[in-house]
């Protein structure tokens, strides 16, 4: 696992630290920046090394002063994660973002093994053991914030994409949990649900042609300031936007058979049945 250390900034005696997987692009870079903008040292753990200098140089250019560490990781890979976990361990950050993720597309009977595993090692596997090596060093402390990021499909099965939904379902259920778990230690757990967003996500899960992604898309940083919001204030869930909140809020209410149903009609392109 390779390490850039930030050649401008040093870190400050104290300075807190966040720990951002998936920060290269999209919804984690906002992440980064509002983290950045509040003062923390922040280390960005992602796959492509071109995609995370890039990011570490621009935070630094957006944010001057911003102290910037970057660490490559496949969090798809056994071994990686294994290696990442044990740097997230020895660096017990003060708040960590569990936000690395990607999905996919295509009947399940059809759709590739090799990326479901691929799928089900990063948006469960890495996150479930990072949040686990660092959870007891900010129990100690009392003090530490989680942010995991699920899904408005952690509220419902996805046919057509049914590995994915299931992937965030687990990281809605493990952030409850774990929220209540760490009720009155000093450290909280949130989980972010965001609708469908305008970053690489799309077209790396090929879902863009769907109903869900052809209506209104919401950008990255207006997902991660109400994040970042939830996060700071210890909600156990946030779920962004009205529509989305509003659409959550009646699949609560509906039987699952007929939220399946909604599920499929926005998972199937505007033409399709
Ligand atoms: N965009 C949406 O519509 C939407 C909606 C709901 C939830 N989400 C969730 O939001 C989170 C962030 O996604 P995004 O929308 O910001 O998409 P994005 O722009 O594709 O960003 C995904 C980030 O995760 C990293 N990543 C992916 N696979 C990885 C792996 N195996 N190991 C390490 N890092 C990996 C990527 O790094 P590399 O560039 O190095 O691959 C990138 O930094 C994901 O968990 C996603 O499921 C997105």
């Amino acid at each position: 696992m390779p390490s850039s250390q930030d050649a401008v900034a040093t870190p400050k005696a104290g300075q807190p630290i966040a720990l951002i997987t998936g920060a290269s692009t999209g919804i984690g870079y906002e992440l980064a920046l509002l983290l950045a903008r509040d003062g923390y040292r922040l280390v960005l753990v992602s796959r492509d090394p071109a995609r995370l200098e890039a990011a570490a140089v621009s935070l630094r250019r957006e944010v001057p002063g911003a102290v910037v560490e970057t660490r490559t990781a496949d969090l798809a890979d056994p071994e990686e994660t294994h290696a990442a976990c044990a740097f997230a361990a020895g660096l017990a950050p003060d708040i960590l973002i569990n936000n690395a993720g990607f999905g996919g597309y295509g009947p399940f009977a059809r759709s590739s093994v090799a990326e479901e595993q691929a799928m089900i090692a990063t948006n469960i596997t890495a996150l479930t053991l990072l949040a686990k090596a660092v959870l007891p060093a900010m129990l100690e402390r009392g003090s530490g914030r989680m942010l995991n990021v699920g899904s408005t499909a952690s509220f419902a099965p996805g046919p057509f994409s049914a590995v994915y939904a299931a992937t965030k379902a687990y990281v809605l259920s493990l952030s409850e949990a774990l929220s209540e778990e760490t009720r009155g230690s000093g450290v909280t757990v949130t989980a972010l649900c965001p609708g469908p967003t305008h970053t690489r996500f799309a077209d790396r899960a090929s879902i863009g042609g769907t109903r869900a992604f052809n209506g209104p898309i919401a950008d990255a940083r207006s997902v991660a300031a109400e994040g970042y919001a939830a996060l700071m204030a210890g909600k156990p869930v946030v779920v962004t936007g009205l529509v989305n909140k509003l659409l959550i809020f009646g699949a609560r209410l509906l039987p699952r058979t007929l939220v399946a149903r909604i599920s499929r009609r926005e998972l199937t392109p505007p033409s399709g049945s």
